[in-house]
């Protein structure tokens, strides 16, 4: 028997992996298990995505290996989208790197500035990713926490006050996942100021800002940002691309450079139809947001239903592609969830996946049809 890794020691396989493997086997024994658990975007990309990859196609020369920092119109179409829905400024030569979806980048940027034993300051709740890969590098996962009263925002005072002489890196995602936080500028500034005031480099990931948000905010709108933070973006949500495995990381010129020496080791660039598609969906007119989101907007409604079927309080002016619901007090997030799951065929997330004070509450996806969500509160109220 070959051993593992020590690295392997603090990390478990991903939740959804395993829990989606039983989900299938219940499918495969006939149970109709619906699955409102995971937040893969059901819809279509735009059209033009489809047929910028599928004009590609019929050009010659196209299969090669692609630059390590994405074709020059891809990062040149980053820098306009950040521009055009933020009003932020980055170099596309040398202040974007593209990257095979925003996961791979908080590999790649934890790669490129933790040491063994090095602190990073993790939200609680917050994307598991961030811990899993903390752990993979051997430096230390050091949770802040979020709590519903403070609107899901640090308590940087509080955490100002402990000692983090250790820390290198702080993670941030707003809109915050799974809450639905949604981040205000002064809360980016008082970020910024602690970042400097501490010498930790901040990152804000930042998939969700265009979903059920009509002020999309990027960390880098902030005065002077850049010499401390980087921001990751996806077209995974705001696309409907998630499959496609496109993401991109905004920062410093000296930042972006350290990390593409990690991932230029890695892989040799993303398929040249893939960044066309990229492209074309990075040129999508306001109405892509606004009729994507007016589907959103109909299924949370019926996610709120369910929500209130389960006696759950919610908060309403969230963004992002989840319903984040309290349940009754004494109520344990697994047990409601596994409940749900064995005894009505319904699949969602517990908030203890994303950390203890997850716990109480559960994660109502809106990566369904209306019919399905209608079907989910069917079973629930029958
Ligand atoms: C907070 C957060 N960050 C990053 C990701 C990964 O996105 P991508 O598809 O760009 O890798 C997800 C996906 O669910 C997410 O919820």
């Amino acid at each position: 028997m070959i051993t593992k890794a020590n690295r392997l020691q603090h990390v478990k396989e991903y939740y959804f992996s395993t829990k989606l493997r039983e989900v299938r086997q219940l499918i495969a024994q006939g149970k109709p298990v619906i699955n409102i658990g995971i937040g893969s975007p059901d819809l279509d990309p735009p059209m033009a995505v489809s047929r910028a990859l599928q004009q590609t196609l019929e050009k010659n020369h196209i299969h090669g290996y692609q630059s390590y920092q994405g074709i020059p119109e891809l990062r040149n179409a980053i820098a306009h989208f950040y521009q055009r829905h933020y009003n932020v400024t980055v170099h596309p030569e040398n202040e974007i790197l593209p990257l095979m979806g925003s996961k791979e980048g908080i590999m790649h940027i934890s790669m490129a500035f933790l040491n063994p034993g090095d602190e990073v300051l993790i939200p609680n709740p917050g994307y598991p990713t961030y811990t899993s890969v903390t752990n993979l590098l051997g430096a230390v996962p050091v949770y802040y926490d979020l709590v519903e009263e403070n609107n899901w925002f640090p308590d940087l005072e509080k955490l100002s006050k402990t000692n983090l002489s250790k820390v290198k890196m702080m993670w941030i995602n707003y809109p915050h996942m799974p809450t639905g936080s949604k981040p205000t500028k002064k809360l980016f500034e008082q970020l910024i100021i602690f970042a400097k005031q501490h010498q930790v480099l901040l990152i804000n990931d930042n998939p969700y800002s265009f979903i059920l948000n009509d002020t999309p905010k990027s960390i880098l709108e902030i005065n002077g940002a850049k010499e401390v933070a980087l921001e990751l973006n996806s077209l995974s949500k705001t696309f409907n691309m998630a499959g496609w495995r496109v993401g991109m990381l905004l920062g410093s010129q000296e930042h972006i450079t350290t990390v593409l020496q990690v991932k230029s080791n890695m892989d040799s660039g993303m398929f040249y139809g893939i960044q066309q598609g990229a492209i074309a969906a990075l040129k999508s007119d306001i109405n892509w947001f606004v009729n994507v989101n007016a589907v959103y907007k109909k299924r949370r409604e019926i996610a709120f239903s369910i929500a209130e079927a389960l006696h759950c309080t919610y908060d309403k002016d969230t963004a992002g592609l989840f319903v984040w619901a309290k349940l009754p007090k004494g109520k344990k997030a697994t047990a409601v969830t596994d409940e749900l799951l064995y005894t009505y065929n319904v699949f969602l997330a517990p908030g203890t996946v994303f950390g203890s004070n997850g716990e109480g509450y559960i994660r109502i996806s809106l990566c369904v049809p209306e019919e399905t969500l209608a079907q989910v509160l069917k079973r629930l109220t029958k």
